[in-house]
């Protein structure tokens, strides 16, 4: 940016600022859908808050507020900040605002949305982290609920009570409210509003293996090998910073990574992928093609008197990319090209808050300048902050389908914004190895599935600190019901690869591990249930029954889907939903060995599970197993997709989603209609019942062509 720049863009923001939001007191807010209304403050400041990217379309006009709307929030100034205070009613619970620690219920707390590089989550008490997400969810105690959308990407302070209270530096932002029947329709209509996560490949499902020090090549080619000599399942290997020469993104360190297309084939050939971390920060560096390519086409980050902004990250003094140009994004797509054509899989975006070494705030300056275009105004660094994770992670997400268009993309990003499961999946950020950071990880997965992003997990093990064995055992027993399973841990500290703390802690994650590739059928089925309705993966309890409030508080057990629940062995009084959940017990568990959670299947339900693979490169779908539990009318039903398990065929039809309806047909003997209800993909596949029942599983033989009834041994 020309240091002329800063006055024409205050000229410019006066201009349009000119052009605020014309509303009169009656139409300040209005209906924007069924159930859907949008308040405006009096004045609102298009420029600042506009356009939104929390929301895939402008909220459109459809009719005068429904009378007897109950949410209104109120907009006021106090102390020359803009204040909403919004009543929610002294027995609602609060739920929501996305990846922060604390409860699940979020009564009583309160949260900043402002992304930070935030280790062992001890900033700030938790209440700010790597991503933003300033939405609430209230449940009635009759069921019915009502979702709470700020649309600012400026700092809120939001606290929670029987009034919602937000506060914010920034200008006074619209507020969406969402009306419904039970919060599971709240969350889908926030899907609609902000987008859904796109369906990942398969392998994004497995279990994936990462730390911070797996260098040289050798040693990733020796974890790799870890695992399959060990017979442990695991899809995905990721490649942490010590791979680049020198910290700089897109360049291999030539003693340690000479030849990645070779490691890369190493890993394909033995059924793995490949993720590489990609910082924004880029190298300050003379000799660097990326940092000249971005000086000469003038892509950085401007400080208020219009120089390039320079700070300090793992390379030392850094630039950083203004991904609100277009040009810029364009510029960083294409540095994608030779990387990926190494044969890298999936990208972890990470540092993008932006993080930013030695000063206090951890970010840059808020006065920093981004100069927008296309849609975007220019505006202060405050304005774009927590947007920074987000459009990075959309130009990622773009070169990846520019360069392979055939496949989907993976993206893996520790920064981002509501909304931003359009783009990439996420994780916790630097949780560490203490039993508290296993405990909170449930409530932060649920929390942040009930803020619009399900593909989320923790660092499994914990990130800093050493994991002592019976933790590690835990966290692996735990973690693999994450939607996002992934070990990871910091450099300098003890090895937590499932088989590094001994044989215990080894046989517990290879059975952990083995469940979750048997449950795969019914998690990607979930996968995709999420990707069209923006329902969660991981759900709170509540769910199961939204009248019953007895459950509102359970935050160590959960569910999965809305079939499954996950009770972990370390839960303390845990609550169970009303009904005849029964126990699953996986075949080959001869002896309980005290980690595994307990798995319980829904009264009703048809849960489809596969056999143990090592990777996902072997799951085929054509021999399928239906633990069913027969509600009391002896029925039950469920759901299975398929397709090809990346590509994207299926947009064209080329998937199968079948429903399966058993019913009781003797004491023993259960009669099975298969139906496919979407989709144009051919199956042939053999089927066999599992009764679950009295914590054993009973089966039927497999299908032949003829067979409909499915007699059961007891
Ligand atoms: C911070 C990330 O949160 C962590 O997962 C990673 O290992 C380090 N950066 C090093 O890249």
């Amino acid at each position: 940016m020309k240091p002329h720049f800063y006055p024409l863009l205050v000229i410019a923001t006066c201009v349009t600022a000119f052009f605020f939001h014309a509303c009169s007191a009656d139409d300040r807010s209005h209906a924007c859908g069924a159930g859907i209304a949008v308040f405006y403050p009096e004045t609102f400041d298009s420029v600042g808050l506009l356009p939104s990217l929390a929301l895939v379309a402008e909220p459109a006009r459809a009719g005068a507020l429904p009378r007897g709307w109950k949410i209104k929030p109120r907009f006021s100034v106090e102390e020359g900040k803009n204040v909403i205070t919004i009543p929610v009613g002294k027995e609602t619970d609060l739920y929501g605002t996305g990846e922060v620690v604390g409860a699940l219920r979020r009564n009583g707390t309160s949260i900043t949305t402002w992304n930070l590089d935030n280790y062992a989550y001890a900033l700030n008490n938790g209440k700010n982290l790597y991503q933003s997400h300033p939405w609430i969810l209230g449940v009635r105690p009759d069921g019915s609920a009502f979702g709470i959308l700020v649309d600012s990407p400026w700092r809120l302070e939001i606290s929670l009570s029987d009034t919602a209270r937000v506060t914010t530096d920034g200008p006074a932002p619209r507020v969406i409210v969402i009306e419904r029947d039970d919060p599971a329709s709240v969350v889908m209509t926030l899907g609609e509003l902000t987008g859904k996560m796109e369906m990942p490949p398969l392998w994004a499902l497995g279990f994936q293996q990462s730390r911070w020090s797996y260098f040289p090549d050798a040693r990733v080619k020796e974890i790799a090998d870890g695992f399959r000599s060990r017979s442990i399942p695991c899809d995905v290997i990721w490649m942490d910073i010590d791979y680049m020469d020198g910290f700089r993104v897109f360049t291999f360190d030539p003693a340690r990574f000479p030849d990645p297309g070779a490691l890369n084939d190493y890993l394909h050939e033995r059924d793995f992928k490949a993720v590489y971390m990609i910082d924004p920060g880029i190298k300050k560096d003379s000799l660097y093609a990326v940092y000249n390519q971005g000086t000469e086409g003038d892509h950085w980050v401007k400080d208020k008197d219009g120089r390039a902004f320079n700070g300090p990250v793992w390379p030392g003094p850094c630039a950083f990319p203004d991904f609100t140009r277009p040009e810029t994004r364009a510029w960083w797509r294409g540095l994608y090209e030779d990387f990926l054509a190494t044969g890298v899989d999936g990208v972890w975006n990470d540092m993008n808050e932006p993080a930013v070494f030695r000063v206090e705030s951890h970010t840059m300056p808020e006065d920093n300048l981004h100069r927008g275009g296309g849609t975007l105004p220019p505006g202060p660094h405050a304005r774009y902050h927590n947007l920074y994770g987000l459009l990075m992670v959309k130009a990622t997400r773009e070169a990846l389908l520019q360069y392979r268009p055939d496949k989907r993309p993976f993206v893996l990003s520790r920064a981002n914004f509501i909304g931003g499961q359009r783009y990439a999946a996420t994780w916790s950020g630097d949780n560490v190895s203490r039993w508290e950071h296993l405990r909170v990880s449930i409530p932060m997965t649920l929390s942040l599935g009930l803020s619009g992003q399900p593909f989320s997990g923790a660092d499994i093990g914990g990130f800093g600190g050493n994991a002592r064995p019976d933790l590690l055992a835990h966290w692996m027993a735990t973690g693999v019901y994450y939607p996002f399973a992934r070990n990871h841990s910091s450099q300098n500290t003890a090895n937590q690869e499932p088989w590094a703390l001994g044989e215990e802690v080894e046989n517990v994650s290879r059975r952990a591990i083995n469940r979750r590739y048997r449950l795969l059928p019914y998690l990607y089925t979930l996968f995709r249930e999420a990707s069209v309705t923006g329902m969660p993966i991981a759900r709170p309890l509540f769910f199961a029954d939204p009248r019953d409030t007895s459950l509102r508080r359970e935050e160590q057990a959960f569910l999965l889907g809305q079939d499954l629940m996950i009770v972990p062995r370390w839960a303390k009084n845990p609550k169970r939903p009303r009904g005849a959940w029964e126990t699953i017990t996986p075949e080959d568990e001869k002896e309980d060995d005290g980690y595994q959670p307990l798995l319980a299947i829904r009264p009703g339900a048809v849960i489809p599970v596969n056999k143990v693979i090592q990777s996902t490169v072997e799951y085929t779908t054509d021999s399928i197993t239906l633990l069913v539990n027969p509600a009391s009318d002896g029925k039950a039903t469920g759901l299975l997709y398929d397709d090809a398990g990346d590509g994207f065929g299926y947009k064209n039809g080329d998937f199968a989603l079948h429903r399966f309806s058993v019913s009781r047909h003797e004491e023993n003997s259960f009669k099975l209609d298969v139906e496919r209800v979407e989709g144009t993909r051919e199956t042939r596949r053999h089927y066999r019942v599992g009764l679950v029942a009295g914590g054993k599983i009973h089966y039927s033989p497999w299908s032949t062509d003829a067979t409909r009834y499915f007699p059961v041994t007891r």
